[in-house]
This record gives C-alpha cells, structure tokens and sequence, in this order.
C-alpha cells in the first residue's frame, strides 16, 4: 500500500459529509479561519478583505469578519450582505471597476468611502455620487500563470494610472491606492514578481506628479490547493515561494514609496476552496459506445456546471465515493444532472477513475468545491435546485480523507 496523501480534508467536514443525507455544499468554518490564520501569519500587516463573490455565504462572512476580515464587495448588494455582517463599512472596500452612477450612489448611502477605478468616466461619476471618496486605480495584468486571467474586462496601463489618479485628485477625490489582479487560481510566482515591478513604476511617477499613496491592494490569485488540472493531474501551485515574492515586493514598495504604505488583500478562493465540500450523489454510471466505435463510461451526478461545478472548464474536482472504499475501477466522463452536453469534464484529455460498482443513488463526495460554487449556481436550470448551504463549526482534528482515498488519478 502507497504512503498516504496529504488530508484533502478536515474530520470536521468528513464529518458532517457523512452525516448529511440530502444534496448539499457544506463549509468547515473552523476550516476557513485556520487559511486566514496562515495568511495573516504569512503576511503580517496585511489587511484581508474576503472577496465576497468567492462565497457570499452569511455564517462564512460573518465567521470571516470575527477573524478580523473586512471585504471587497461588488455591487451594492454585496455591500449591504457585508454590512449585515456588523463589519464596519470602512472595512469593505467597492472593489468593482464596473459600476453605474446609481451603484456607486447607493454604495456611498450604505458607507463604503473606497472605490475601485480604472478609467475617467469612472472617475468622474465617483465624484459627483460619492464626493470626497478615496479611490484606488487598478493596474492592468496580463493574467498569464492563472487558470481565470481576469485580464482585458479591468485595469488600466501605468501611464493612465497615473493619469486617472491626477484626475481624481483635481475633482476633489482622495487618490489613495493602486491595486493589482494576478488572476485566479495564478500558479506562478513570476506573476506576482511582475505585478510588483508595475505597481512600484507607478508608484514612482506618482510620486513625481506629487501623489503619495496610503495603500497598495494585491487584489486575489492566491491559489487553492486542493484542485486537479484537466487532465486530473494534481495542481500544486508553489504557495511557499509565492509568500516570499509577496513579502519581498511588500519590503521593496514601502522603501520607493515615500510615504507610509499599508497592504490590503482580497482573497477568495484561497480561503474557500479547499474548505468547501458538495455532497452529492450518483445519478448513473452507465457505458456507450460512441460514433468513433469506443466504448465509454459516463459517471452522471445530481450536481453540475449549473448547481455547484460551473469551474469544470477549466479543472477536475476530486471525488471520493464513501460507499465504495476499494475495488475495481473504470475510467468515465463526468457530467451534471443536466439537459446539456456543456454539462461535462474529463472529456477530452483524460478520464476519471470511478468504482465500477457505484450504483443509482449512491453518495459522492467533490471536495475543494469551496469557491465560487454558490455564487454560479443557476436557479433551476433544466428544474434542478441551486444546491443548499451547510456548514460545520467543528475543530478540525486530525486528516481525514487523504489523497489515496479520493478517486486514484487518471
Ligand atoms: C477584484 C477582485 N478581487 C479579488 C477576487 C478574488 O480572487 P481569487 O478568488 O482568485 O482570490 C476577484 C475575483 O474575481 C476579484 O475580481
């Protein structure tokens, strides 16, 4: 028998997995707050607003903001969730580019006095519906090493930057930040190395056209490290070394800055992911053959892209199926509940491995299903529910699934 694997996931939440007898995404709270321990221990000083689209959970918000978390929130729903939180509104930031006048007035009524920007128009309504508000300029990356680039839709260049960042300071607004993007889920540390090299030019000329900054936002990226690639290969971003890039170009900032810098981040699936975990359940394991002559499994579930997978495009989730601890086992697609042939991963490079044995009905398990799941969820699609929310507040002990007890790799 093989060494066992890393804990995929806490006893916490294997717990309440096989506890639960109906469909549903549960989140280890206890979980969440040891990744945001680490994080702030990693980064000391950094000032962590959760990213609410990543989970706009109210038990992990508020779990989150008694950690110390503030937010970055998208639209003033978001504010007024985050508000609801008892987190004070200068704790959450409007990190959305993307806003109408009436956004931004109705953000400005909830509290929130800082507002992301990246262009003049921006700007321009930010002034007349939030006068006096703070604004952070975002700098465009390439979002190349991410697995979700988040590149072309936000940021601006180095030179507009400062540009808007004038422009602010002329309308009676408080030029007080930059921030980055390095994309989701970013797996290199040469994002981060480039991203710190673009903030401290812009910083520089800032500087020149007698702009002095309060603060740098790092934005998101941070990887989950639970996830398999699309041929279910394991990802394993290098977290460690990505920390000492962070660290070093937080060090390098705060001497070219020439005023007094503080750091804010926006994570989200970093937090989330790994410490999500859908229970759901077997549909049917059935094989065809197709038009090309091969026979092929499909392994169809009660959830999918449209209630709780919609990141498959891009990933392989790893299954454990409780009721099936060993035999033998087949290699299959695998596909939502859904009318709809989008609804599948592992089709084109490689397959999954699933117990031959798995009958109608019988539970799986998708673990480092944590982010973004209940915010794509569809209401209804082709009549499936949006999968409901649980969560477990237990301290997490010792590992309990491990690597070799998920689904062995393609
Ligand atoms: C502005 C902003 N901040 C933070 C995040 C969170 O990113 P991640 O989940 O990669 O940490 C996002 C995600 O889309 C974002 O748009």
């Amino acid at each position: 028998m093989s060494r066992p694997g890393p804990a995929l996931i806490s006893a916490a939440l294997h717990a309440a997995l096989a506890t639960e007898s109906e469909d549903r995404i549960i989140y280890d709270l206890a979980g969440i707050g040891e990744r945001y321990r680490s994080l702030t221990e990693e980064l000391p000083g950094v000032d962590v607003r959760f990213a609410m689209k990543a989970c706009p959970v109210d038990e992990v918000l508020t779990y989150l903001v008694a950690q110390g978390a503030g937010f970055d929130a998208a639209s003033p729903n978001e504010i007024a969730q985050a508000v609801r939180t008892g987190v004070p509104p200068r704790r959450i930031h409007y990190g959305n580019t993307v806003k109408s006048d009436r956004n931004i007035a109705e953000a400005y009524r909830l509290g929130v006095r800082d507002f992301a920007t990246d262009s003049l128009e921006d700007v321009a309504a930010i002034a007349t519906h939030a006068p006096g508000a703070r604004v952070f300029c975002r700098l465009a990356t390439s979002g190349e090493g991410a697995l979700w680039g988040l590149s072309r839709k936000f940021g601006c260049s180095a030179a507009d930057a400062v540009v808007i960042l004038e422009a602010a300071r002329a309308v009676g607004l408080s030029p007080a930040g930059l921030s980055v993007h390095v994309g989701s889920q970013q797996m290199t540390c040469d994002a981060w190395r480039e991203a710190f090299d673009r903030i401290g030019d812009v910083l520089v000329s800032l500087r020149r056209s007698g702009i002095l900054l309060d603060h740098v936002n790092l934005g998101g990226g941070l990887p989950a490290l639970g996830y398999l690639d699309r041929r279910g290969n394991p990802l394993d971003p290098p977290l460690d070394k990505m920390f000492v890039v962070i660290r070093e170009g937080v060090q390098r900032l705060r001497e070219i800055s020439g005023s007094e810098l503080d750091f804010v981040m926006e994570p989200g699936r970093y937090l989330v992911a790994d410490q999500g975990a859908i229970k759901a359940h077997v549909l049917r394991l059935s094989s065809r053959r197709q038009l090309n002559g091969e026979r092929e499994y499909w392994l169809y579930l009660s959830c999918g892209k449209f209630n709780g997978l919609y990141e498959m495009d891009e990933l392989q989730y790893r299954l454990a199926f409780p009721s099936h601890p060993d035999g033998e086992y087949v290699p299959a697609v695998v596909a939502g509940p859904s009318c709809d042939s989008d609804d599948a991963y592992a089709q084109e490079h490689s397959r999954v491995q699933v117990p031959r044995a798995v009958a109608s009905g019988d539970p799986v398990w998708i673990l480092s299903s944590g982010a973004y799941a209940t915010s794509y969820m569809t209401q209804g699609f082709n009549g499936f529910d949006p999968l409901p929310c649980g969560w477990t507040a237990g301290e997490p002990e010792r590992p309990a699934v491990t690597d070799d007890e998920a689904s062995p790799p393609a």
